[in-house]
């Protein structure tokens, strides 16, 4: 686990209440660009989770609030949610009682899983802590099992990392480490693993930032 991830999870610790307040402060600012955005995020859980059987196990990496967990739930899947913080553990709980404190850099997964997804989760790892992450999440899978990520793409930033506190959306009163990876980097790891890329794209979000968005299969 670098030092990175590590200030940054204990800014987490202490700033959990803020970010949740003003992800939902953010989210009334208009709502309905806040409702495009989630639908469009369900779609894309929905359409890369559909090969699997109902009841089969997912593993959410960083739940935060546990809004993911909470809809992939709801589509039928046995979910567990996870958070390194405790102060998201208690949100994410009251939504999904299967919640467990998982730090994904040290921790060892308990399960085979179908599928694993952590979203926005990587932006806070550096590439060592994102190799030591594809490696463990490729053991915790079964055959053929899925691995969705995604995370911030170097071509649209003027550096490679940075400590930022976004204005708006995810501000937190306290800076937080950001790592921007090139795409032909994330693929130089992946390619490593054993894992077979099974779909790609790049999109766009908030505060400018653009993503590179994976799905893996064993
Ligand atoms: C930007 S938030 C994203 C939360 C949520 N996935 C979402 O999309 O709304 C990043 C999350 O990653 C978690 N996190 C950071 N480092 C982690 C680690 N080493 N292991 C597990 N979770 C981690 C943080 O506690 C936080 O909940």
């Amino acid at each position: 686990m670098s030092i990175e991830n590590k200030k940054t999870v204990e800014i987490y610790e202490r700033k959990a209440a803020t970010y949740l307040k003003t992800t939902i402060e953010h989210d009334k600012l208009d709502e309905e660009k806040a409702k495009r955005k989630k639908e469009k995020l369900h779609n894309f859980i929905k359409t890369n989770l559909d090969s699997l059987e109902k009841g089969s196990k997912v593993f959410e990496i960083g739940s935060a609030d546990g809004e993911n967990a909470k809809y992939i739930k709801e589509l039928g899947y046995n979910v567990t949610a996870s958070d390194i913080a405790d102060a998201f553990i208690d949100e994410t709980k009251s939504k999904i009682e299967n919640t467990i404190k998982f730090n994904v850099l040290e921790d060892d997964f308990k399960d085979k899983y179908s599928a694993v997804f952590a979203w926005r989760v990587f932006v806070h790892f550096t590439k060592e802590d994102l190799d030591i992450a594809l490696n463990k999440v490729y053991k915790a899978l079964e055959n053929g099992g899925i691995f969705i990520f995604n995370i911030m793409n170097r071509e649209t930033k003027t550096c490679d990392e940075e400590w930022v506190d976004f204005p708006n959306e995810y501000h937190m009163d306290a800076e937080r480490y950001y790592k921007y990876f090139l795409e032909e980097d994330v693929n130089n790891l992946i390619s490593k693993t054993g894992f077979k890329i099974k779909s790609f794209h790049k999109e766009g979000g908030d505060n400018k930032n653009k993503w590179l968005v994976y799905v893996l299969k064993k």
